[in-house]
């Protein structure tokens, strides 16, 4: 088989479902990975031929040791892993019990760790690329996320020693940080008062959408970023960059 494979994991809805969608459109084929079995049914059925489901949680160690061989006995290669699947769970820091906690981590950064690993040596033999998801919310801190922040800032740091360390195998390893997006993760946990904070917060003045952060992670998989690794991209709308008082500084 030459296409290129691509095991997307979160891929039933939101930038995951955007980003399989992505993937076929650029001629690829992917392993669309989740655990909601209902929402991947359906996912499946928009992606059409050129995807299969792998209804699998990347939080559970067992689960992901049977995902790999599951993915490699269908398509028998795995060019990029897109380390997508995540959890958002806010709350303040005293009423962020061990199991919140563990929660969010068992997801977002366990989660990570586990697929990147099990992949590794599928990885190797095509000199494949990692893309990890982390957010905005591990690049600068906010209040309620103690525990969703702190796993995007592993994760960020995670996507790095991936790239120090697989970089001899010609694996590249890069993380893209979304900004707010409305998919069903961030309405859960976005008040209309965030909502308005973000627009405030962030120069183009709006919430990015699912095709514009998949459009990042597909190039970041692509040939096109052949020497691009160790890299952190904020796909964000200038949040990152900028500083206090831009809405009293804006023009209109
Ligand atoms: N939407 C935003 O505003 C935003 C902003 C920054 C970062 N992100 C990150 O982008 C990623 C995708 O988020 P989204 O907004 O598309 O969310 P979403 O809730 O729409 O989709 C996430 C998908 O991941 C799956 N999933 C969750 N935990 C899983 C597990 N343990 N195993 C397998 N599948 C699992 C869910 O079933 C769901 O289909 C997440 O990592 C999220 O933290 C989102």
């Amino acid at each position: 088989m030459t296409q290129k494979v691509a095991l997307v994991t979160g891929a039933a809805r939101g930038i995951g479902l955007a980003t399989a969608k992505l993937f076929i459109e650029h001629g690829w084929l992917v392993a669309a990975l989740d655990r909601d079995t209902d929402a991947l049914k359906d996912a499946l059925a928009t992606l059409g031929q050129s995807a299969s489901g792998f209804d699998y949680d990347v939080s559970n160690p067992n689960d992901v040791e049977r995902a790999l061989p599951d993915v490699l006995a269908r398509f028998g290669r795995i060019d990029a892993l897109v380390n997508n699947a995540g959890v958002a769970d806010f709350g303040p820091i005293e009423e962020t019990d061990f199991a919140r906690w563990r929660r969010v981590m068992e997801t977002n950064l366990d989660g990570v760790f586990l697929m990147s690993q099990a992949a590794t040596a599928a990885l190797k033999d095509t000199k494949g690329a990692i893309v990890n998801i982390a957010s905005i919310s591990g690049l600068r801190a906010s209040t309620l996320r103690v525990a969703y922040g702190t796993s995007k800032a592993a994760v960020i740091q995670l996507t790095k020693q991936q790239a120090a360390e697989l970089g001899e195998f010609r694996i590249r390893a890069n993380c893209v940080c979304p900004g707010p997006v409305r998919t069903k993760l961030a309405m859960a946990v976005h008040t209309q008062d965030i909502i308005d904070a973000y627009h405030d917060a962030i120069p183009l003045n709006r919430y990015g959408s699912e095709q514009e952060i998949a459009e990042v992670i597909v190039f970041l998989c692509s040939e096109k970023a052949s020497y691009v690794t160790g890299q952190v991209i904020a796909s964000d709308g200038g949040f990152e960059s900028t500083g206090v008082g831009l809405p009293a500084l804006r023009q209109s």
